[in-house]
């Protein structure tokens, strides 16, 4: 059987000529809240790329309703320990313990943009406030840190009963076979599409949840 941690070793190895190229840029900046992926990390810590995307037989302001607001976590199965400033205002911030692969820690996560163009396009983008985050592997004793991560929800109404909605995320942390956020950020987006059709909102997924990512050390 082929573990999960082995396979992520394949992709950070895959990933490390084109990081080697992307580095000799002079361009390349610090990892943060800017748009570009193309960052660096601090040194030690591996840069995840992580695109998670789907399409569903829903109108956009639907699946907006159920993602739109940052304080209301529930469609991915969490609440937030609390919450600061108001909801959906730039600046604000919610407080989350994370049940990862590397035990539980708490995340600070502030949000940085939050834009609705009424057109089924949004954007909500956080980043993580509190790092260094660090976690110990309960299987393996084994000791990392999460460096910082930001995250960008996205929705684009291909029709006016289709939405394609992205959960993109780049993250700095170490060590690299630990962490990854595909399966998590799959089951989310999979969750809205549940919700929506409880609702009778959605008559399913025209894409099912698939991942585009990288492990860049
Ligand atoms: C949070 O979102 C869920 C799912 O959309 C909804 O059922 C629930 O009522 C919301 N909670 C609050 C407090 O608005
Ligand atoms: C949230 O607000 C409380 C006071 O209301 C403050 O003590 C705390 O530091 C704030 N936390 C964050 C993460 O901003």
């Amino acid at each position: 059987m082929v573990s999960l941690k082995n396979v992520f070793l394949v992709l950070a190895s895959a990933a490390s000529a084109a990081t080697a190229a992307a580095i000799g840029r002079r361009d390349v900046q610090a990892c943060s809240s800017g748009k570009s992926p193309n960052c660096f990390c601090p040194l030690g810590t591996t840069l995840q790329q992580s695109t998670a995307r789907c399409r569903i037989r829903a109108a956009a302001d639907d699946v907006i309703a159920i993602i739109g607001s940052y304080h209301n976590t529930s469609w991915f199965g969490r609440t937030p320990d609390y919450v600061n400033g108001t909801d959906n205002e730039i600046g604000g911030s919610r407080t989350l313990t994370g049940h990862t692969l590397e035990g539980d820690a708490q995340f600070t996560e502030t949000l940085f943009e939050y834009s609705d163009n009424k057109k089924g396009g949004f954007t909500m983008a956080y980043e993580m406030e509190n790092g260094p985050v660090s976690y110990i592997d309960p299987d393996t004793g084994e000791t990392g840190y999460y460096a910082g991560y930001w995250d960008y929800l996205e929705t684009k109404a291909l029709g006016s009963k289709l939405t394609q909605f992205d959960w993109r995320i780049y993250a700095c942390f170490t060590p690299a076979e630990l962490a990854g956020m595909e399966f998590f950020h799959g089951w989310a987006l999979a969750n809205v599409n549940a919700i929506l059709m409880e609702q009778g909102l959605s008559t399913g997924m025209a894409q099912a949840p698939f991942t585009i990512e990288s492990f860049h050390t």
